[in-house]
């Protein structure tokens, strides 16, 4: 019998040599490499014997049911199945490593492969889903499969363009999508179980424990800016010093100020990771640059404060350099528990595999964090090395792997012996985590 942990290991490889950019990692929202990835992994959910479709945004999704209809936990009023999601996003940031978001969608297909093994009836139905977008690289906004799983993607986020022009929709569109059909993306609340996401850590925490698996208690909220310091481009040989308006000092000063604000609050992560300067050209003053921020803390309370702060910050360099300075909310989301109900089951499934359970909370955004607003969400941690991620050298051991996988088929155990008991009430047992 195949060793799952190896498949899980070289279906990651495989994956990761899918990009848009040769000789690095990049796989954006409806992209030819979105394309082909989820080409491929249609492939592995048939062979395990998965359902296949595709959303009308790109989100590929694997049903799997072992129900006679008899045994089935049936919605009283619409006598329709009830569904437990799995799963986790396909896309990447820009020179990504392999594991972020594919490591969940791997896992859950080898989940159904390994409750395959052992025929364990679930009275209810599996949904494997493999998002197509929770980095948020190409429209500059996060989550976009699972907001149109929620039901959160509306008409004007179909407007968006990428850098090249492309509307949303237009790229929904080339990709085989129906941008139109938004609503059939949508699920019913109704039928919905539960959502777990296994995602490594991409934090230090699980190492320096030496832990394989950790219990995620919430997702930290996050306002992502656009900032833009207009001054006057002009030239860099003949302009005094004293008469420049020049837009990227403006910026530098409050890229600084940013890192400052962030490290004399505790818990507050903020990043200035995109920088476009205008001309961008050596002897040019520079004249506009643009730049995103993204702003994150566990509270939200503490995360509203330091935004304030943080606009202030923009408006005081701006008038003290001369320059217009103008600060864009983009998008924004609440920090998200986790069901307690739900971890309960991923706790004592942990503790049949490691000595202590760690629970700890996320500071990267996942799609469970959309999930919550329909359905109950759990997490499970996967350690990674160095606690690095969002870079190449991301790195998952496969003992580790091998855990999660067990974790999860017992996890799935659990619920089915607590749903079969209580005769189809088990996402009223869970606290809803929105
Ligand atoms: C996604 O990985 C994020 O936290 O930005
Ligand atoms: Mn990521
Ligand atoms: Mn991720």
């Amino acid at each position: 019998m195949k060793d799952l942990a190896k498949v899980v290991m070289s279906r990651i490889e495989m994956l990761g040599r899918i990009t848009d950019e040769p000789g690095r990692l990049m796989r954006t929202f409806c992209s030819p490499a979105m394309r082909r990835a989820n080409d491929l992994v249609a492939r592995w959910m048939r062979q395990a014997g998965l359902a296949v479709r595709e959303d009308p945004v790109g989100n590929l999704l694997g049903h799997y049911s072992t129900s006679r209809s008899k045994s089935k936990i049936k919605n009283q009023k619409s006598k329709i199945q009830k569904v437990f999601v799995l799963g986790s996003h396909l896309d990447t940031v820009r020179n990504a490593g392999k594991f972020d978001g594919m490591l969940g969608v791997v896992l859950a297909i080898a989940c159904v492969e390994q409750l395959k093994r052992k025929p364990t009836r679930l009275p209810f139905a599996l949904e494997v889903v493999g998002f197509a977008d929770e980095e948020g690289v190409r429209y500059q906004s996060a989550c976009l499969g699972s907001r149109a799983m929620a039901g959160t993607l509306g008409a004007s986020d179909l407007k968006r363009k990428d850098a090249a022009g492309v509307s949303m929709a237009e790229a929904i569109r080339r990709f085989g999508g129906n941008p139109d059909k938004l609503n059939q993306a949508r699920f019913d609340s109704r039928r919905l179980l539960g959502y777990l996401e296994a995602h490594i850590e991409q934090g230090p925490v699980l190492e320096q424990q030496r832990l394989a698996l950790g219990i995620v208690t919430a997702i930290a909220g996050q306002s992502r800016f656009k900032i833009i310091f207009t001054g006057h481009a002009g030239h860099a040989g003949t302009t005094p010093m004293r008469s420049r308006r020049d837009a990227l000092c403006a910026a530098a000063e409050f890229i600084l100020a940013v890192e400052k604000e962030a490290r004399g609050n505790a818990g507050l992560v903020a990043t200035v990771g995109q920088i476009q300067a205008e001309p961008n050209a050596s002897n040019v003053i520079p004249g506009a640059v643009e730049l995103t921020l993204d702003v994150r803390h566990q509270k939200d309370s503490m995360r509203k404060a330091a935004r304030q702060r943080l606009r202030t910050l923009a408006r005081r360099i701006s008038a003290v350099r001369g320059v217009k300075g103008s600060v864009r909310l983009v998008q924004q989301t609440p920090a998200v528990p986790c069901s307690p109900g739900l971890s309960v089951f991923l706790k004592r499934s942990v503790l049949r595999h490691q000595r202590r359970v760690l629970a700890l909370p996320s500071g990267a955004g996942h799609d469970a964090a959309v999930m919550a607003k329909i359905t109950p969400v759990a997490m499970l941690f996967i350690r990674c090395k160095g606690g690095v991620s969002h870079h190449p050298a991301e790195s998952v051991k496969i003992q580790d792997v091998r855990v999660a996988l067990q974790v999860m088929s017992e996890f799935l155990a659990l619920l089915a012996r607590q749903a079969a008991g209580s005769s189809g009430a088990i996402g009223k047992t869970h606290a809803h985590g929105t």
